[in-house]
């Protein structure tokens, strides 16, 4: 069954330093649909910082509160939700995202994404790890469950964003 972009949501899904977050400010103006990110969301609800919720309640909570935060996005839909990086983890949370709307998967090396991160200190599982074989490593690990989840693969290296975004809407 094929589903055309601006049914129900998009997703975006991928690993952290792709540009979700940049992608997703630019996509929800060019199709006049609503941002919503899940990180700032989360934070939001919780009252503190991604880093804190880790630190506090640990990682299964904040994935529990990244599941609770899907099921309540699908009621909704012209939504363009730039997703947590790990949300792929919880094969439950791809289902819900794919009933959402239309997922589509950034991508980008690990030497662009070490670029980008390198200097953010919101990222508590790189916290250490903040070096390119570790960023491939867990890249690697991941890799099969975003191709899995997604229903559209964009690139992210050299492309500028306005042809990112053209990419994702002219998709099938
Ligand atoms: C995570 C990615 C982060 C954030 C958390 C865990 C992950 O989001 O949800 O630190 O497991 O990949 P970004 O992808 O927006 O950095």
């Amino acid at each position: 069954q094929s589903k055309t972009l601006v049914q129900g949501n998009i997703m975006l899904i991928g690993f952290m330093g792709v540009g979700k977050s940049t992608v997703s400010t630019y996509l929800c103006e060019m199709l006049a649909m609503d941002r919503v990110e899940m990180d700032a969301e989360i934070a939001a609800k919780e009252g503190m910082s991604i880093p804190e919720i880790f630190a506090t309640h640990g990682e299964a909570y904040f994935r529990n509160c990244e599941s609770n935060l899907l099921i309540e996005l699908q009621k909704k839909s012209q939504q363009v939700v730039s997703c947590g990086g790990g949300v792929v983890l919880r094969p439950e949370n791809v289902a819900v995202m794919r009933q959402s709307g239309t997922v589509v998967l950034l991508t980008a090396s690990p030497e662009s994404i070490y670029e980008r991160v390198k200097d953010s200190t919101d990222r508590p599982l790189l916290n250490g790890n903040m070096n390119i074989p570790y960023i491939e490593k867990l890249m690697e690990e991941r890799r099969p469950r975003y191709e899995a989840a997604a229903d559209v693969v964009v690139n992210t290296d050299d492309t500028d964003i306005q042809s990112i975004c053209e990419k994702i809407i002219a998709a099938p």
